[in-house]
Formats: structure tokens, sequence, C-alpha cells
């Protein structure tokens, strides 16, 4: 039978998490994403009236089946987690069963086990900040939300995840270098994922035969990336400065994650992984 993936962080059909699907739709995989809980409404609402159609299309002429997509929200483990206010807001009680823990539980009930987890999200409430001016509790969140989910979903899918399975994240080169503008705790929060992804791919490698791994993809004008303000600007900054002065496409970070979870890289684990246009190894712009 074909594989079957989990993909966290998929909300509409700009981000990475959308172009990660789709590169598995087409090498045959089974989709099932998670949606952060407030954008569950207008995502399914688009998908149904068939906003997302035309992305849909696979290189074979075929349309990607999102089999099922779940409510999620990666902040929280389990119900018990969830303070009073976020239970009654209005966009959360109207689903059920969000928790990252009810969420792998479900999935267990409905299929019985996954091969492939995705990681596509991140949230930093103070990303405009620097990191000078970010209070504890935004950084405290832009790590619970970009860096801790991932443990927390390997922690709860690995479980049912098959001997031989893959994993990644999504990462960004501000972990190990200063880009001025993505602040916030979200420099820390990358640099955690990275670290992360050594110890869980030791650990998940051990455990459950499961390789681990992160992309560091370059700039791409997603929704999440225009919250932080300064995307265009870093795109056009690889453009004049990379190595290809090419548009990156967010195809080509769907199609290395297809590999990276693919038996092609069956040795590769514990890594970080560029897919930028070679904008990281640059040490002098001209
Ligand atoms: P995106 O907006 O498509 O994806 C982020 C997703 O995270 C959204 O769907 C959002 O609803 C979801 N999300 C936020 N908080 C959540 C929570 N608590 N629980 C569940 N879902 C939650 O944007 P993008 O840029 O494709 O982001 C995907 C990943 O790629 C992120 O890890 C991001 O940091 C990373 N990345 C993005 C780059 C860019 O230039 N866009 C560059 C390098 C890495």
């Amino acid at each position: 039978r074909g594989k079957r993936a989990f993909i966290a962080g998929v909300a509409d059909d700009n981000g990475y998490g959308w172009a990660i699907a789709k590169a598995l739709a087409a090498a045959g995989a089974e989709i099932l994403v998670g949606t952060w809980v407030p954008a569950l409404n207008i995502f399914e609402t688009s998908l149904r009236r068939g906003k997302f159609d035309e992305s849909c299309k696979l290189p074979d002429g075929s349309l990607m089946d999102i089999v099922k997509v779940y409510p999620l929200d990666a902040v929280y483990d389990c119900p018990e987690d969830v303070p009073e206010d976020v239970k009654s807001n209005k966009r959360y009680a109207g689903s059920s069963n969000w928790t990252v823990k009810e969420v792998a539980e479900t999935v267990k009930n409905d299929f019985g086990s996954i091969d492939i987890l995705v990681h596509s999200l991140a949230n930093g409430p103070e990303v405009t900040k620097p990191l000078l001016e970010t209070s504890r509790r935004g950084y405290l969140a832009a790590i619970s939300a970009s860096s801790y989910s991932y443990v927390s979903l390997l922690q709860h899918f690995l479980p049912i995840m098959n001997p031989g399975g893959a994993s990644i994240s999504l990462t960004y080169i501000a972990s190990e270098r200063a880009i001025p503008g993505y602040g916030g705790g979200m420099s820390s929060a990358k640099a955690a994922l990275e670290s992360d992804t050594r110890v869980l791919a030791f650990e998940a490698g051990r455990k459950g035969k499961i390789r681990v791994n992160t992309i560091s993809a370059g700039p791409l004008g997603s929704r999440a990336a225009k919250a932080i303000g300064f995307i265009e600007k870093m795109i056009e900054y690889s453009y004049v400065n990379a190595p290809l002065q090419k548009e990156l496409l967010a195809d080509e970070v769907g199609n290395t994650a297809a590999f990276l979870v693919s038996p092609l890289a069956s040795a590769i684990t514990g890594s970080t992984v560029y897919v930028d246009n070679g904008l990281n190894t640059m040490g002098l712009a001209v």
C-alpha cells in the first residue's frame, strides 16, 4: 500500500505545508492535514467551494485528495492544558479533539498508523519586535508554538508511526546567523528546533526506526511570512545575493521533503538540509 502522511500546518494553498502535501501526493502518499483551529473554518470552506482546485493539480493531471482535515492547536498537548478562555472561545468551541494527544488518538482510530509526519508551523506573537524588546511571555510563546510543538507532535505520533517512516520540519537560517527583523524569539525557536532535530533523530531512530530531518528553507511569501513584515525584502535580497538567481518555489521545498521522507534518503537523519538557492553559503554580498 502507499504511504500515509500527516502534515501539520496547512491552512491555505500558499505555504510550504501545502507544497509538501502536493509533492507527497504526487509520489503516491495518502494525505491527512492538521489545520490550526482558528483557520479551520475558512480553510474547509475554501476547499469545499473549490477555491483550491487549480492548486490541487498534480503533475500527472490528477487532483490531490486531502483525505481528512484535523483541527489542531499544537500549543496544547492535552485537554487539561487548555485555558478556560480558549475553551469557551467561539472558534475553538466549534471543534473538538484538537490537542496534540487527541489528534494522534483520532488519527490512530481513523487509520491505525502513519508513515510520514510533517511539521510546517510556527508562530511568534512578538516576531516584529527585536529580541532586546521581547517579553518573556512572547519568547516562550514562540518556543512553545514553533519548537516544542514539534517535540510534542513526534512524542504523540511516534507510537503510531510504522518503522522505516520519517519526519521533517521547516526551519530558517535566522537560527544560526543574525537576521534583523526575525524577532520575538523566533530565531531562538528555530535554533531549538534544529538542535532538537539531532536529539530527536537519535531517540526516534533508536526507539522506532524513524528518521528526523529539518529543511532550512529560503524566503517564501506565505501568510505567516507576510505577518513578519519584511518578506519582500528578503526575497529580493536572496535574488540579488544567492548563487542561483531565481525565485524560490514552494514546490522546490516540497520536492526536497518528498525525497527526505522517501527510501532514497534512507541514511539521512538528524540533518538540516538547505533549500534556499544556496544563499546560506554566501559570506559576501556582491
Ligand atoms: P504558513 O502560513 O503557510 O504556515 C504556518 C501554519 O502554521 C499556518 O497554517 C498556521 O495556521 C499554522 N499554525 C500557527 N500556529 C499554530 C498552532 N498553534 N497549531 C497549529 N498550527 C498553527 O507559512 P509558512 O511560511 O509556509 O510556514 C511553514 C513553516 O515554514 C514554518 O515553520 C516557517 O517558520 C517555515 N519557514 C518559512 C519561511 C518563509 O519564508 N515563509 C522560511 C523558512 C522557514
